[in-house]
């Protein structure tokens, strides 16, 4: 009887959802969600007591996991004691994660504006930008995603800008990625010229360097498929900027907070950004919270000058709070050690699946940030499913994404792109059961 009541009050909220709320990026007449009931670690369960891996931790954002008990009591200890004051006023938690956010970023950084989550943060970001140099354009990669408010979607290169182009913000300029597997430039690894380098120092002087504010771009690829960085890209790029007075804005939205085997993936490279713009693992989703880190130069510009800036829930006190334990729960748990170290697993595991599944074109992964890229055919690399592709050309992506949500596995399925971006908690042997899941799922495209 239990059950029964369980099972038409599950019924009952998935179809208030369809009924009474929108769903992001999709066609709405073909929403299927999936019910989800509880969470705990790198498990969800729905329906009946369907348990699903989390191979992707929601959207590249829980890092800590599900459930975890020390940011529960920490939001809990907060709403006890005050909820909410407006962004005006000092908090004990919004000064402790202030000083917490100094300690783990590159030297040079020194102080954060909070925001609601990554998009505000990135148009923050670039409103500081071009205060602080007097300079309008933003470089940025056409494979990125920067957040979906309109500056950040024009900024990011991502086909799901398409729809707003015609309004897009004005000052954005796109340049090709450092796309080794499918090098732009038609380069093989043996003949790299590094013109994804120079490519850009080129659209630079083309625009007029004195026009350009900012390079932005995401300390490791990430729904764009992962495109990994070549070595020593990231700091030929710092040296363009430095050479035209150009500030780096840093993406970490997705790549931070341990996700890439450090706190930031910037700190991967030797590159000083000028500001960090972080959001999602900062708190690992327990409850909306972005952020924007800026250099002491910039802060030093605006300490006799008003910073227009603000929203209302700026530092919200419950956001800030689970942050502070997010970051506590990583530092006691090495989880962005623990990221790099699952990295070479996870590595070693996917080696093991090309043997068997040659559509496995390529698999890019920076700590727990990877994709596998499947192709036709391993000598041409053409993909299994064409980039941006249309509904009718997507049939081998719905197949693979049906059977691992049949198979008890949740995870993005992108084109010809596989996500796999667990929980840093994760274990070898739970590793283990999600390739055997991806596994299955490519067996019945191939
Ligand atoms: C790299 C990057 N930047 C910005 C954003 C936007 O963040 P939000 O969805 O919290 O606004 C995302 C979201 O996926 C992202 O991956």
């Amino acid at each position: 009887m239990e059950k029964v009541i369980e099972q038409t009050k599950i019924e009952s909220f998935k179809q208030d959802n369809i009924d009474h709320t929108l769903f992001s990026w999709s066609v709405q007449k073909s929403m299927n969600p999936i019910e989800a009931v509880k969470a705990d670690g790198v498990y969800l369960y729905g329906r009946d007591g369907k348990k699903y891996l989390d191979f992707s931790s929601q959207l590249m954002n829980v890092n800590v996991g599900h459930n975890n008990s020390k940011i529960k009591d920490a939001i809990k200890e907060q709403l006890d004691k005050m909820a909410y004051v407006f962004p005006g006023v000092a908090t004990e938690v919004r000064g402790e994660l202030g000083k917490l956010l100094k300690e783990i970023a590159p030297d040079n950084m020194k102080k954060t504006f909070f925001t609601n989550g990554g998009s505000d943060a990135i148009e923050n970001a670039i409103k500081l930008a071009r205060l602080y140099t007097g300079r309008q354009k933003i470089i940025s990669k056409y494979r990125s995603y920067h957040g979906a408010t309109y500056g950040a979607i024009s900024a990011g290169g991502d086909p799901r800008r398409t729809p707003i182009d015609r309004d897009q913000m004005p000052g954005i300029i796109h340049v090709e990625d450092p796309y080794c597997y499918r090098c732009p430039f038609g380069h093989k690894p043996d003949s790299c010229k590094k013109e994804c380098v120079s490519h850009v120092e080129r659209v630079i002087q083309f625009e007029g360097p004195e026009t350009v504010a900012a390079i932005l771009m995401e300390g490791e690829s990430g729904s764009s498929g992962c495109i990994k960085y070549p070595e020593g890209y990231w700091e030929r790029i710092e040296i363009i900027a430095k050479k035209y007075g150009i500030l780096i804005i840093v993406d970490e939205v997705m790549s931070g907070f341990g996700r890439c085997g450090n706190w930031f993936a910037i700190q991967n490279t030797s590159v000083t950004p000028d500001l960090i713009v972080m959001a999602k693992g900062i708190n690992s989703g327990y409850v909306p919270l972005g952020g924007v880190m800026v250099s002491k130069d910039i802060c030093d510009y605006f300490d006799d000058k008003p910073l227009p800036l603000g929203l209302t829930y700026s530092a919200h006190a419950l956001a800030c709070a689970s942050a502070i334990a997010n970051i506590k729960v990583m530092k006691e748990n090495k989880l962005p050690e623990r990221a790099k170290e699952m990295e070479s697993y996870l590595i070693k595991k996917i080696d093991e699946l090309k043997e068997i599944h040659p559509s496995i074109g390529d698999f890019r992964c920076t700590g727990l940030l990877g994709c596998i890229e499947l192709v036709k055919d391993r000598e041409t690399r053409e993909p299994l499913v064409p980039w941006n592709a249309k509904p009718s050309e997507m049939g081998p992506t719905n197949t693979i994404a049906a059977s691992l949500r049949q198979n008890g596995m949740m995870t993005f399925v992108r084109w010809n792109w596989i996500f796999i971006a667990p929980p840093l908690i994760i274990t070898k042997a739970q590793i283990d059961e999600g390739v055997a899941i991806i596994s299955e799922a490519i067996r019945l495209v191939e």
